[in-house]
């Protein structure tokens, strides 16, 4: 546990609901104190989007409409409380779907006027990088961290639960949705990320070698649309590809995990933290966190992945960055809005 939240312990805990309706996920959670899940519930929306191989945000905001109420009141009473339990609201500003925000948003505003605590919105990529923090062994401050998921591919010097620095990110498509699109190629559904990768744990790694989207060695910024399109070609110069699906789907993983975790390493090792955190969807993945914890491991590194539902889009992250904006006596008006594109750093 991290001292300084440890040391609060001896005060009434501060409890913050959580709501995240920025995608295709609608989410609700009780923290207490910025770390301690007292509940977490997900509704997905994947039967909604899989039919159309993404998501249609008309059909996102539509469902988190409807599921909003009832996923907010079992996450109250999973976690046995009342509102008037509650010290603040935290819910999903930005960066995403604007419908979909705007769902989550306006519910978490309405609830706090009604309850006459606090609304404080996080923004989603703050949220991604505290979710390290609702774990058994959070990291100690600072820390390199590689934030992957279906919209983001970033590397940060992490300073504190709000602060951190932008080393580099993707100049196209998020590491998710490379893995989202090239499971579309091979017909085998959306999102693609966790086929892919149960696809490439049947696989030869090394038999097809795609090649690895470095950019520049010495830089932090990513690039895939390039390896996706080598899938692409492959796919069309091998008639019998279905045969060799495994072997291509591990292929291509090799390749991003390559990329993802050398960089990552480098960046820990170039600020002179020596601890590597991956949040986020893609942190999912089995080969990822392998790779990165024996490259670390040679180095002598401390690693911090969330457990694997933790790293999708879920309510406790929002709650927990919720705390630290709370503490920091950051507060939303209701008049305050969303938006699409924020970054962080
Ligand atoms: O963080 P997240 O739930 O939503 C966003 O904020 O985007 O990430 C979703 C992304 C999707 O692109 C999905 O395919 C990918 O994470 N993903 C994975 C795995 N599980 C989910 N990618 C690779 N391997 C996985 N096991
Ligand atoms: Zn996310």
């Amino acid at each position: 546990m991290n001292k300084s939240l440890e040391a609060m312990e001896t005060h009434a805990p501060i409890r913050i609901l959580g709501i995240e309706s920025s995608c295709d996920e609608t989410a609700a959670a009780v923290v207490e104190n910025g770390y301690r899940i007292c509940s977490s519930e997900v509704a997905s929306q994947i039967d909604v989007h899989a039919v159309y191989g993404g998501v249609v945000p008309e059909l996102a905001s539509r469902r988190h409409l409807e599921a909003v109420i009832p996923v907010v009141a079992s996450a109250m009473a999973a976690a046995g409380m009342r509102f008037a339990d509650l010290d603040a609201v935290a819910a999903t500003r930005g960066p995403g779907l604007a419908g979909a925000l705007l769902v989550g948003f306006s519910f978490a505003k309405a609830l706090a006027y009604g309850l006459n605590i606090p609304m404080v919105g996080v923004n989603h990529l703050e949220g991604h990088l505290n979710s390290v923090f609702l774990t058994h062994d959070p990291p100690e401050f600072p820390f390199a961290a590689l934030l992957v998921s279906g919209g983001h591919t970033s590397l940060y010097h992490v300073t504190s639960h709000t602060a951190c620095e932008l080393l580099g990110a993707t100049r196209d498509d998020a590491a998710g949705e490379a893995f989202d699109k090239v499971s579309k190629m091979m017909g085998t559904g959306y999102p693609g990320g966790a086929v892919i990768g149960q696809l490439a744990e049947k696989g030869d790694r090394k038999r097809i070698e795609f090649p690895r989207p470095w950019i520049d060695r010495t830089k932090f910024d990513f690039s895939f649309s390039g390896l996706k399109s080598a899938v692409a070609r492959y796919l069309e110069t091998r008639p019998d590809w279905k045969k060799e699906m495994p072997d291509i789907a591990a292929g291509f993983q090799e390749a991003v995990v390559d990329v993802l975790s050398e960089k990552l390493i480098r960046a820990a090792e170039s600020s002179g933290c020596r601890r590597a955190v991956v949040v986020g969807g893609v942190a999912a993945n089995g080969r990822l966190r392998e790779v990165v914890r024996e490259q670390a491991e040679k180095k002598g590194m401390k690693v911090h992945i969330p457990p694997p539902d933790l790293c999708g889009d879920n309510a406790a992250m929002i709650a927990a960055a919720g705390f630290h904006y709370f503490r920091e006596g950051r507060r939303d008006a209701l008049d305050a809005d969303v938006f699409s594109r924020q970054r962080i750093g």
